[in-house]
């Protein structure tokens, strides 16, 4: 309700996000925008409740952080493991761990894309809200909202195969796996290949229509310089399981190559801020806010020379032209760059199958000595996602440090919300269509809420509008 003040946005929850959130927007008299920010509220504390318990645990308490990406806290976890146990794995299990990496990465973008994001894309920003979700892609375009299950399902699949449920999985473990992929599993993923890189072509056909329609508002939209962060492989191509980091700054310089995950703290800090239980990462050597940096299919593309499969490399040549230097800006770049990424996950399940080590039972490494310290760094579908334990020599839990991978896009999020809510709003001229652009450039992030607060299940986002006096005049939930 916009009531006699009229000078205080909030925006209650910002919807089709992973969780939820709240965005608060701070007019002046004039009814300008003067500031806006994108609130974390809630906190779990997970790293707390994992003190104490031995490191074995680790991989199946972590995924409980969170029902929409377990896996990536499964596999990040069992690594951090690995690490403390000191062991290197045997190759057939690095298969199957980056295999169950790419189910995970298909299921999650899928759903992104097609559920979440196409609504905004193709029913337009504008469209009444009431339709504007997937209900309403449903009747619009049903045979695209059923490529996205297919797709979706086909990425559970995978994980439900190797890690033995779809949601909290349990195969990876400390040293290994413990579930091998059978060869009747293996043929029938072989023969989903196919259709998944059709649909998944036909969804960046989509996107690129979709850029070509609405050019000045992609081209602008939350547009703004930050660095860079992803793991890449030794030729610096894009890599999702394992890897080195590399950093860029907002011109594309190389600030960190090839550098070591497990030595992540000495180029990594969090800075706090007493209206988030969210903190905000960045490049320790540049400072806060100099040094924020970008996560995510954005940032793994813009740090990436190529990438190892046909079809994705291809497409990102296409990407990096629409940047200087190759480095790509524009927050709704990341739905192209997502695309790119669900590309590149379905030729590399190809690869992974057609391997003649993937159904291999030599899967365990184990030993009875363990490190103090173990890190676990891998690129969840949101961005990089640390886990940090260390154990006492009986294996107990004493520290835990995780930094989650939409924590990793906190301060750009918050930039997003900045400057679309600047651009839009003007004189308390207020629309819902304004409103919602607010929420769509949150939304390229596919912010993670569950776990970025470490909470279980969700909670809710809104927007608030603010007056100059600090009094909520409006209040958006759905
Ligand atoms: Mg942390
Ligand atoms: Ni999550």
């Amino acid at each position: 309700m916009v009531s006699e003040v009229k000078r205080t946005i909030e925006i209650n929850p910002v919807s089709r996000i992973e969780g939820h959130g709240k965005v608060t927007i701070q007019l002046d008299e004039a009814g300008n925008v003067v500031d806006a920010k994108f609130h974390i509220t809630q906190f779990r504390g997970f790293e707390k409740f994992c003190e104490g318990r031995v490191f074995w645990e680790m991989p199946v308490i972590t995924p409980r952080i969170c029902g929409i990406c377990p896996v990536s806290h499964h596999l990040a976890s069992a690594k951090a493991c690995d690490a403390i146990l000191g062991v290197e794995l045997t190759r057939p299990a690095k298969l199957l761990r980056e295999l169950m990496h790419m189910g995970q990465t298909i299921q999650s973008h899928a759903l992104h894309f097609f559920h979440l994001a196409s609504p905004d894309l193709l029913l337009g920003m504008d469209a009444d809200p009431a339709k504007r979700n997937v209900i309403g892609l449903i009747a619009e375009n049903p045979e695209l909202a059923t490529k996205g299950v297919k797709l979706r399902s086909f990425g559970q699949t995978i994980i439900q195969s190797l890690g033995g449920k779809k949601i909290h999985p349990i195969g990876a473990v400390p040293g290994g796996m413990n579930t091998a992929l059978s060869a009747t599993d293996r043929d029938h993923f072989l023969k989903q290949i196919d259709w998944a890189i059709a649909d998944t072509q036909i969804a960046i056909d989509i996107i690129k229509s979709y850029y070509d329609k609405d050019k000045d508002f992609v081209c602008t939209c939350a547009s703004f310089p930050t660095g860079y962060l992803g793991l890449v492989d030794e030729n610096n191509n894009l890599e999702l399981y394992d890897g080195k980091l590399r950093l860029l700054d907002s011109k594309g310089k190389v600030l960190e190559d090839q550098f070591e995950p497990s030595n992540y703290l000495d180029i990594i800090r969090e800075h706090v801020e007493d209206w988030s239980y969210l903190k905000f990462p960045f490049y320790k050597k540049m400072g806060y806010p100099k040094g924020i940096y970008r996560t995510g299919p954005l940032g793994r593309l813009n740090v990436s020379d190529g990438i190892s499969t046909r079809l994705a490399n291809a497409e990102l040549k296409n990407f990096k032209k629409l940047g200087n230097n190759g480095i790509v800006e524009g927050s709704l770049y990341y739905h192209y760059a997502r695309l790119i990424e669900l590309l590149y996950a379905i030729e590399r399940t190809k690869q992974l199958l057609e391997d003649g080590d993937i159904c291999s039972t030599d899967l365990i490494v184990t030993s009875n000595k363990y490190n103090e310290q173990g890190v676990g760094v891998i690129e969840a579908p949101r961005g990089t996602l640390f886990h940090h334990y260390w154990a006492d020599d009986t294996g107990k839990i004493i520290k835990v440090n995780l930094i989650v991978a939409t924590g990793n896009n906190n301060a750009a999020m918050n930039k997003a919300v900045y400057s679309v809510a600047k651009e839009y709003i003007k004189n308390n001229k207020i629309t819902e269509g304004i409103l919602n652009r607010v929420e769509v450039a949150i939304r390229c992030y596919d912010p993670c809420l569950s776990c970025s607060t470490h909470a279980l299940g969700q909670m809710p986002l809104a927007i608030h509008i603010l007056s100059a006096d600090g009094e909520i005049i409006r209040e958006i939930s759905s």
